[in-house]
């Protein structure tokens, strides 16, 4: 018996109080290592669960700093497109903007207005070359479906424009003096090279925060599965992914393991590999090339793993007993599962992790892409585990290599508290880690990584931490 490791979880522990030379909280800076080259501005993930990551929940969490994983639980080509309709969200310059033929009609345009919502369209004739611009104001009180573009457009004799290589602050200019909203750049021979919207610029400045690539475009991952990764991941790359997650429950295994150096070796992205809970885990992962380890094996709001299987180990010796080898080799750690509060995301950090990966909580806010459900006038919203029973049922219907499996369960559906927009939620959990970081004595998250000084406490101590012997209102 006495060889049998204690594991600690998040609420086994504190961190201790330390002097705090930071005078203002706000100062705090928790900008941080997604992997090996990606960085964040804040340290949080949204998980690749398919009532938490699509579209919108991506956008939304790249905006407030973090990143989304989109989850694998489509069509290759419908999780493609998302990617590119993400990186078309913002960013100082629309690199392939929408084009359409001459030949087209109105009908044509209002049908691409419906489908894609966009409505600055980049009129080309057979060689490509640029003849005018359709916008919103084109189309305005214009009755007849039949007419052509070309006799609606505003023509290249009437359109501002410039060459590509324009900075930011000279297009800005031009859209202001000219109060236009959109200026394309159109190369030497004519070809459009990239459209400035006035949107885009504008929406840049209201967001500072947010995570973006070098073209200021938002970052974004998707996983990926252990079968279909050699499918998937070049048409993810070629959308614009920035990092693939291998979406393995069991990430210390050999075909995760074979996935993982197939991806390395083929593509050139950065890949966050998992789930482990171990140090042998870490350390294999990490020879074979990954650039961030998730760590949880069974803490998820959703899971049965430790039930159903007898396996997990706590989350909080999860992530030291890993990051003592991933520190070695400057991979960082996600915590992935089981963050109810600030306090844990702080546990987390203090304990080795870089970031966290947040399911459940990022399920009941506004852009998860979960059910809306109303019991006893309150809000909720549905969360799965994607080894939940439905998550399975809803998958053999779409893939057919699933048909035939059998599969025992290993997570649970069920309903979420509504929790308003990503960026209030955000900003709460936010605020609570700074603070965090503040009591530990840090003054910027990096430096706290892995430094936390933890005490363990008993069930009394934990009941001691709530609020308590009150009536809360
Ligand atoms: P939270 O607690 O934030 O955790 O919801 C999110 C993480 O939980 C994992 N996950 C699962 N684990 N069975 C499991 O054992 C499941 O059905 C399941 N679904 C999600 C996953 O790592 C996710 O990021």
């Amino acid at each position: 018996m006495a060889d049998i490791r204690l594991g600690l979880s998040y609420d086994d522990v504190l961190l201790v109080p330390k002097k705090s030379t930071v005078y203002s909280r706000k100062d705090i800076s928790l900008s941080t290592k997604l992997t090996r080259n990606i960085n964040i501005n804040i340290p949080v993930i949204s998980a690749n669960m398919d009532t938490v990551t699509e579209e919108k929940m991506a956008i939304a969490m790249a905006r407030a700093g973090g990143i989304g994983i989109l989850h694998q639980f489509m069509l290759c080509d419908e999780q493609a497109d998302m990617i590119r309709r993400i990186k078309r969200s913002e960013g100082l310059m629309i690199e392939n903007p929408y084009t359409i033929s001459e030949k087209s009609t109105v009908h044509d345009v209002n049908l691409f207005i419906k489908e894609h919502g966009r409505a600055g369209l980049i009129v080309v004739n057979d060689d490509a070359r640029v003849l005018g611009i359709i916008t919103a104001r084109d189309l305005l009180f214009e009755a007849d479906n039949g007419r052509s573009v070309t006799e609606i457009m505003t023509p290249l004799k009437d359109l501002i424009y410039e060459k590509p290589g324009i900075s930011t602050e000279e297009a800005k200019q031009i859209l202001k003096k000219n109060r236009i909203e959109k200026l394309p750049l159109l190369d030497n021979d004519r070809r459009i090279a990239g459209l400035i919207t006035s949107r885009d610029i504008e929406r840049h400045s209201k967001f500072p925060q947010s995570a973006t690539d070098d073209k200021k475009r938002l970052l974004v991952g998707a996983a990926v599965g252990v079968k279909d990764y050699m499918i998937r991941v070049p048409k993810l790359i070629e959308a614009g992914v920035d990092v693939i997650v291998v979406d393995v429950a069991h990430g210390h295994s050999v075909y995760a393991l074979d996935a993982l150096k197939a991806i390395k070796k083929e593509f050139d992205i950065d890949v966050i590999a998992g789930n482990i809970a171990t140090r042998e885990a870490a350390e294999e992962l990490i020879s074979a090339g990954a650039d961030a380890l998730k760590v949880g094996i069974g803490p998820g709001g959703t899971c049965k793993t430790r039930i159903v299987a007898g396996s997990g180990v706590p989350q909080i010796t999860a992530i030291m007993d890993s990051y003592e080898i991933a520190n070695e080799h400057g991979i960082p750690l996600i915590a992935d599962g089981g963050i109810r509060n600030s306090g844990d995301v702080a546990k987390a950090i203090g304990a080795g992790s870089s970031s966290v990966m947040i399911g459940t909580l990022l399920a009941g806010t506004e852009e998860s892409p979960g059910r809306f459900i109303t019991k006893n006038g309150m809000r909720y919203k549905l969360v799965r585990g994607m080894a939940s029973f439905t998550a399975a049922e809803a998958r053999k219907q779409r893939q057919e290599q699933e048909k035939h499996r059998d599969v025992t369960p290993e997570g649970v559906e069920a309903l979420v508290p509504y929790r308003g927009y990503v960026s209030e939620f955000l900003n709460d959990m936010m605020g609570g880690l700074r603070s965090g970081i503040s009591y530990s004595g840090f003054k910027e998250l990096r430096g706290f990584i892995g430094k936390g000084d933890f005490i363990r406490i008993t069930p009394a101590g934990m009941k001691e931490s709530r609020p308590h012997d009150i009536s809360e209102l």
